[in-house]
């Protein structure tokens, strides 16, 4: 009997010494358990304080520690407790500043965003184009109002009041005052040029223009265009057709031009400029109807009138002038099929202009 409780006491007191080891090596684990992983921090708690984890269960074990030994388990035990908790709380406040500084800085040593590059819109990029080739040979840029008076828009350009011309383009007046309106069109920085300039006059006046159209997939409102005009002592037509020649080599990249008689008020005589686009591909076909040949542009002569009205004299001085779409020329090189697209702002379309410069 005394034997058998000698046993069992010893059998108690060694399985008593081998869980205060436990604990004690558990105390130095948590001790020396690290992480920066959120994740970790909480598997670590688990692990050690969750309803099911190591001191819970040491917890069970105190009612079979002999009552002299209890005092000194539990004393173990809370030891580890506290040591785990406080652990987990200080892991926590370390991660949790991690995240304020992150707020504040973000993370110092991710890789950078990448830097969304926009691109031009179509219509600068042609006009930047028209506006380097003619630089090449001379021309300036210039610019005029877009709300204009009936002088430098119409009665300057040769098209007096109730010329019936001035109906080739629908206007948008301003209601108060019919003087005003908006340009119709570019030729209007012309007269303003010769008004403010000596020739010789090289000059190209790109900008928008406004004019009363319905909107269709050809025809839009507002839209833009580029003006050329060139005044110098015995400049002739031969000079204007070797300019035009030169700009379609440059802008399209071909060289074959024709001149059919047209009429515009402020040249004499006028023109509008076909250029022999082929008929190699279906595409070719249909924008050419089939002949081959497209019309890019008006030009002409400088009528002595509009030299006049400038206060340029025409007996000494002559020069040539042409107009053209922006987004007739832009269509032709980009194969847009409508005009709308180009203020649509989508930027499915805008985004294929990214690699043009
Ligand atoms: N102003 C004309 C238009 O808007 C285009 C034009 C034609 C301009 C002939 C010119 C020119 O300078 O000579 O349709």
């Amino acid at each position: 009997m005394i034997l058998n409780s000698l046993k069992k006491f010893k059998f108690v007191a060694s399985i008593f010494d081998k869980m205060l080891d436990r604990v004690k090596q558990l105390i130095g684990e948590v001790a020396s358990f690290k992480t920066t992983n959120t994740e970790e921090v909480e598997s670590f708690r688990i692990k050690y304080l969750g309803s099911k984890g190591i001191l819970k269960e040491l917890f069970s074990e105190f009612k079979n520690v002999d009552p002299a030994s209890r005092k000194e388990f539990g004393q173990a035990l809370n030891n580890l407790k506290k040591a785990a908790e406080e652990k987990v709380e200080a892991l926590n406040r370390v991660l949790e500043n991690a995240i304020e500084e992150k707020g504040i800085y973000g993370d110092l040593t991710r890789p950078s965003e990448p830097i969304e590059l926009g691109s031009r819109h179509p219509i600068s990029l042609v006009k930047n184009q028209i506006i380097e080739v003619f630089n090449r040979i001379g021309f300036t840029v210039s610019e005029g109002p877009e709300i204009e008076d009936d002088w430098h828009n119409f009665t300057a350009l040769n098209l007096p009041e109730y010329h019936p011309a001035r109906d080739m383009q629908d206007t948008f007046f301003i209601e108060q005052d019919p003087d005003i309106l908006l340009r119709t069109h570019t030729s209007s920085v012309q007269v303003r040029y010769m008004e403010n300039n000596e020739p010789p006059i090289r000059t190209i006046s790109p900008g928008r223009v406004f004019r009363n159209e319905d909107i269709s997939a050809r025809a839009h409102c507002i839209f833009h265009q580029v003006e050329g005009l060139y005044i110098d002592t015995d400049v002739s037509f031969a000079d204007l057709k070797q300019t035009l020649l030169y700009f379609t080599k440059e802008m399209f990249g071909k060289s074959k031009i024709r001149l059919r008689p047209s009429y515009f008020p402020f040249t004499e005589p006028s023109a509008e400029v076909d250029i022999y686009w082929g008929l190699e591909t279906e595409t070719d076909y249909r924008i050419t109807k089939g002949t081959g040949w497209l019309e890019i542009m008006g030009c002409g002569m400088v009528d002595p009138n509009v030299l006049k009205n400038a206060n340029i004299d025409p007996n000494k001085y002559s020069g040539y002038a042409f107009g053209m779409g922006i987004e007739r020329i832009a269509m032709l090189l980009y194969q847009i099929p409508d005009i709308r697209m180009f203020y649509e702002n989508d930027k499915r379309f805008l985004e294929q202009f990214k690699s043009v410069i």
